[in-house]
């Protein structure tokens, strides 16, 4: 099983009726393909920038991330590592959401360190463990598990 995590920037609005609305359409398509390709992984939205883990099947990750490579909603797509694994960390959802709260800004914080948010500064298994521990301390809010 592939793990995939990329970072991007929007290129909508941040205004937050828009926000929402693209953030809505993004996760209601995760969700609905996702399942079907045995796909799950988690979506962060932090400030002016998204990053999101993908997990499943090597060759449907992979033409999961071409699509949405070239998602015009989103631009500079930087895939920051990519690892095999025999166990998910994200068995439950199709696709978490983290939303952009300060208790999020705080943790995320907590592992770029002073520098603010530069995911390129931090190591991939660094990040992964962010990504794990975001939607671990937002489970209850927005997910919808994976219906196996
Ligand atoms: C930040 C971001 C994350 C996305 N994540 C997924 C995803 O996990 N799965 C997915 O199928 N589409 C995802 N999309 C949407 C795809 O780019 C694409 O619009 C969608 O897969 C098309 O599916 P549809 O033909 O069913 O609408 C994402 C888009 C953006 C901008």
């Amino acid at each position: 099983m592939l793990q995939l995590i990329y970072w991007s920037k929007p290129t909508f609005s941040l205004n937050k009726e828009t926000l929402a609305r693209e953030v809505k359409a993004v996760l209601e398509a995760a969700r609905r393909n996702n399942g079907p390709l045995q796909i799950t992984g988690a979506l962060v939205f932090s400030k002016d920038n998204f990053i999101q883990v993908l997990e499943g099947p090597t060759d449907f990750v992979r033409r999961v991330f071409e699509r949405i490579a070239v998602d015009e909603r989103h631009r500079d797509v930087l895939v920051l590592g990519r690892r095999e694994r025999a166990v998910r960390d994200f068995p439950s959802w199709e696709m978490a959401f983290v939303p952009d709260t300060p208790d999020n800004q705080a943790l995320i914080e907590s592992y770029c360190g002073e520098a603010g948010f530069d995911p390129r500064a931090i190591a991939p298994e660094k990040l992964f463990e962010l990504m794990k521990a975001l939607v671990v301390k937002n489970a209850a809010a927005s997910v919808k598990p994976l219906v196996a």
